[in-house]
């Protein structure tokens, strides 16, 4: 059998966070913004060349992957592609993470396909506000959506919420409201200086620490050591079925034990979301198809290359935009 994917400072790399394309149907301010730009269409991978890379980094030993984008569901084959990663031996879990806006039609169908837990997107709960944020969002549909997708039995459905300083920090006992009303998880991300960053936007930065400290006056939050091998660390509302998780890049560093790596929707390893560099996947799979040797040596050396730590800095934002790299 194969040995574990482990990189140069012993850490085991089990979860491949693959963005199926970089395209999305909202404009995220801390994400895509206005002038949104993608990379040319045929750069893009296809349904083949994902499965392919999805059954490389399992042989690897690759355990868990989450498709993202950009806006996952956004593919014509997105189905299709979960329904080929949930069949791979050795991938105990295929996971998305979603903008919420074509769940209605889509939840049951990937439910189906073999996805078992759904993280959703969601800023705020003000129609105005929510339109406003993500560019043109209709929170309606999100909100039915978030319905469609309860309704599709996933195990756990968890939101991802971003709060910006000035724009929806009055909205934090709310969300957690709602999550705690509707049986969901929430998990609090701090902005990161990622993608077309507005230099001014770093003033909007929130930091998790503050947002735990203002929860307290409303729920009593009892810390876990549950995970769900991503990066949050999550507290229970006792009396509830929430979970209430922060993804705290800048103030509370978590590289130490990183477990993952991306892979853009154009085919470029990223061995960490908070640095610059990529090796070409895409080349090897177009130059060599078929040649999983050669995939799963670059996979493992560029494994071994990954860096301690990311160095994610306001004054420099990584100019990869996010909708690339799926978070
Ligand atoms: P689960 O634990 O399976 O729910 O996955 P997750 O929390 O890793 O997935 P999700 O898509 O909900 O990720 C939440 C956010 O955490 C991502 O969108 C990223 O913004 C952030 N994040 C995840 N991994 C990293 C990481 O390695 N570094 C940094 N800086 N941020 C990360
Ligand atoms: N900082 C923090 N989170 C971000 N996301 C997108 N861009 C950023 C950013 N600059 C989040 C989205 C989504 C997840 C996949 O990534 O809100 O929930
Ligand atoms: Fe689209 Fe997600 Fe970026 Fe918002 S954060 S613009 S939903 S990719």
């Amino acid at each position: 059998s194969v040995p574990p994917l482990t990189d140069r400072f012993g850490r085991r790399i089990t979860y491949l966070r693959l963005s199926v394309t970089d395209r999305c149907n909202l404009r995220c301010r801390y994400c895509l913004g206005p002038d949104a730009r993608f990379v040319p269409r045929a750069h893009l991978l296809t349904t083949a060349e994902i499965a392919q890379l999805a059954r490389a980094f399992v042989a690897c030993g690759v355990t868990k992957i989450r498709l993202t984008g950009g806006e996952p569901l956004l593919r014509t084959d997105i189905v299709a592609l979960v329904h080929a990663l949930a069949a791979l031996p050795g991938l105990a879990e295929t996971v998305v993470t979603t903008n919420g806006v074509r769940l209605v039609p889509l939840a049951d169908a990937l439910r189906k396909a073999g996805v078992r837990r759904l993280n959703i997107s969601l800023d705020s709960l003000r129609p105005e506000r929510f339109r406003h944020l993500t560019g043109r969002g209709d929170l309606a549909a999100v909100l039915r959506g978030i319905d469609a997708a309860r309704a599709a039995g996933f195990e756990r459905i968890k939101l991802n919420t971003v709060i910006l300083g000035g724009q929806n920090d009055d909205e934090i006992p709310d969300l957690v409201a709602f999550a705690v009303a509707n049986g969901l998880n929430l998990s609090f991300i701090e902005e990161m200086p990622i993608g077309r960053v507005d230099r001014k936007a770093r003033t909007t930065y929130y930091p998790n620490e503050r947002i735990r400290e203002e929860l307290t006056h409303h729920y009593p939050l009892i810390a876990t050591t549950e995970t769900t091998g991503g990066p949050a660390r999550y507290f229970r509302i006792p009396g509830t079925e929430t979970r209430v998780g922060f993804v705290s890049p800048h103030s509370h560093n978590f590289c130490g034990d990183c477990n993952r790596v991306r892979v853009t929707a154009d085919g470029q390893f990223v061995p960490c979301l908070g640095r610059a560099g990529t090796l070409d996947l895409r080349r090897i799979l177009r130059e060599t198809p078929g040649d999983t040797d050669r995939l799963h040596d670059a996979i493992r050396a560029a494994v071994d290359h990954k860096p301690a730590a990311h160095d994610l800095d306001w004054l420099h934002p990584l100019v990869r935009p996010m909708s690339q790299t799926g978070g």
